[in-house]
């Protein structure tokens, strides 16, 4: 009799960069104040990485250490799958910087995620689908990100609200029944110019005159973008639950996009999970994109807050609009 393969998270790892970048210092740089950025968002500090840190090098610490955890070597890896707005360079992907600065083995297939917050969601939904068929066995998936570098620290509506960081995880094949019980995947490509770098790539090619228009940074409708948030959200959430018949009683741990804390509390309500059931971390290192499940995620395991049976949801929104969530159990 053949038990069904189910990929369960064995190691967890993080990197938070070591610069503070408080609301005060923020208070200097651009028309607002601690009180608007702790009222509107719940952010009270983010982490800046140093000039000579790279994405591969926090996304390598983050995995180095979930392997770790994992009690496996980087050569035992399959597969490696980053999750990345901010990539080393457009060209190769980061994944294979990570591949050679924690000494995976050099066959070990690595590639990058472009789903914006939602990469670590969708790194591990895809880690999932080669485990369960069977083709890898044990997967390291990362999001990570270095937000300041293309952040506009002359615009106030974005550049106080993301931090650097990275988060990351071993998924590996199990048949006890634990592990990942379901992800769901969205996107709605109609909803493309609410969150956006518009030059850089092959539609704005960089120029003089994009670079003077700073068409390099982050562009964000965060109105919009909130409305979604707290929806979608919340239906990708209650989807996981009725996919596996469960209700929002059954979970003991949530683990959700740090965005704005004002999202994480309409989710709560909208799904019916009480706010003290979140990891919440959004108050020191803001917004980390596809960083902030797996950093969030690593506290709470590092922390005894996740324990073995414990149903653990996780779920994140960001450009695209994509969304999505995953159901574990631990
Ligand atoms: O991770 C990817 C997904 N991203 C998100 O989920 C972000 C979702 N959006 C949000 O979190 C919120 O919409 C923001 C935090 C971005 C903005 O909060 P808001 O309550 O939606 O504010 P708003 O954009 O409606 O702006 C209200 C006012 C405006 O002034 P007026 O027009 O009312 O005079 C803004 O200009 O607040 C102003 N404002 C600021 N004031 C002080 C915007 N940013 C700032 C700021 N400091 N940093």
């Amino acid at each position: 009799m053949t038990s069904l393969i189910r990929s369960r998270i064995i190691g967890t790892g993080s990197y938070t960069a070591e610069g503070v970048l408080t609301n005060r210092d923020l208070e200097r740089m651009v028309d607002t104040s601690n009180d608007w950025i702790v009222e509107r968002t719940g952010i009270r500090e983010r982490r800046v990485a140093g000039k000579n840190v790279l994405t591969s090098d926090m996304a390598a610490h983050a995995l180095r250490q979930a392997v770790e955890m994992a009690g496996i070597g980087p050569d035992d890896l399959d597969m490696i799958v980053c999750g990345t707005v901010t990539p080393d360079r457009p060209l190769p992907a980061t994944a294979a910087y990570v591949q050679r600065k924690i000494g995976a083995a050099k066959n070990c297939p690595s590639f990058d995620i472009a789903a914006a917050c939602s990469g670590f969601i969708y790194g591990m939904a895809i880690a999932d689908g080669f485990i369960r068929t069977g083709t890898a066995k044990r997967v390291g998936v990362v999001g990570v990100e270095l937000l300041s570098r293309i952040l506009d620290f002359k615009d106030r509506n974005t550049c106080v609200l993301f931090g650097d960081g990275a988060g990351a995880v071993v998924l590996a094949a199990d048949e006890s029944g634990s592990g990942l019980l379901s992800t769901h995947l969205f996107t709605d490509g109609s909803l493309t110019e609410l969150l956006t770098i518009p030059a850089g790539g092959s539609a704005m090619p960089a120029s003089e005159a994009t670079v003077a228009d700073r068409l390099h940074y982050v562009h964000m409708e965060g109105k919009e973008v909130f409305r979604f948030a707290v929806r979608y959200l919340s239906s990708a959430a209650m989807l996981a639950l009725e996919t596996n018949g469960a209700g929002p009683d059954d979970v003991n741990v949530v683990v959700a996009h740090q965005a704005n804390m004002r999202i994480l509390d309409g989710v709560s309500k909208r799904v019916g999970i009480p706010l003290d059931r979140f990891v919440l971390n959004i108050e020191r290192f803001g917004n980390t994109s596809s960083a902030s499940i797996p950093i969030a995620l690593d506290e709470a395991v590092r922390g005894g807050r996740v324990n073995g049976g414990d149903m653990v949801l996780m779920m994140a929104l960001g450009g695209g609009l994509s969304w999505g969530s995953a159901l574990a159990r631990w």
